[in-house]
């Protein structure tokens, strides 16, 4: 599974590009808005820090502004995936522009119907967003395993990025599923290597070893 951070603060990006476990970045208007910055500069910046598929959503919602902005952001780096809102508009959108070779990621996707829609115009990606499906009493993962199923079915490409994610319990989930893609924040990506036993170990064996008879 690609895992991805679900962040526009390049400093997050850095880091967690150091540990060699990252292979992609989902940005969205309100991440970019959070860091305060221009957006193509901010977008600039995380393709020369990451080699992998990067997404930068459109803010239009008629189909042929969402055409225009999505290739405006797809001619900023080959690794962009321009992310299209999940509505009749952006489902027009995504399919003139995954016609023409862009890489979509259909977003805001709620239900394994909207999924199967999103693969049939072609995207590339579809997100889910499983955390706010949480929030309001739903359970977030049934419609992976549906869309997983859906996609098996009739053998679609479209790969599966697992939104909207809150906790590695999310992450360990999505892995099981065999989900394509787990897209995070880094406050849950930092939390994946950690475990206190690792720690408790570590602690033992370094005192184990500064009692050894110093030469
Ligand atoms: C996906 O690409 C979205 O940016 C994101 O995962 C939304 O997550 P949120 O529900 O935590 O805002």
């Amino acid at each position: 599974m690609k895992l991805f951070l679900d962040t526009a603060n390049v400093e997050e990006i850095r880091a967690a590009a150091e540990w060699g476990i990252l292979d992609g970045v989902t940005t969205n208007p309100s991440l970019v808005a959070k860091e305060g910055r221009d957006f193509m500069e901010v977008l600039r910046e995380i393709t020369a820090i990451v080699d992998g598929p990067i997404s930068a959503e459109v803010v239009s919602t008629k189909a042929s502004d969402m055409v225009t902005e999505g290739r405006k952001l797809a001619k900023v780096h080959k690794n962009i995936y321009v992310k299209v809102p999940m509505t009749t508009e952006g489902l027009k959108a995504t399919k003139i522009l995954s016609g023409e070779g862009t890489r979509v990621n259909m977003t805001l996707v709620f239900s394994s119907l909207q999924a199967l829609l999103a693969a049939k115009v072609g995207a590339a990606y579809v997100s889910p967003f499983i955390g706010r499906l949480d929030d309001i009493g739903q359970t977030g993962m049934e419609i992976i395993e549906e869309i997983s199923t859906i996609y098996q079915n009739y053998s679609f490409k479209t790969e599966i990025l697992v939104a909207s994610i809150r906790h590695p319990i999310h992450v360990k989930e999505a892995a099981l599923l065999g989900a394509d893609i787990a897209t995070m924040p880094f406050s849950v990506l930092e939390k994946l290597p950690r475990h206190s036993l690792t720690d408790i170990g570590l602690d033992r064996f370094l005192k184990d070893w500064a009692k050894l008879p110093k030469k």
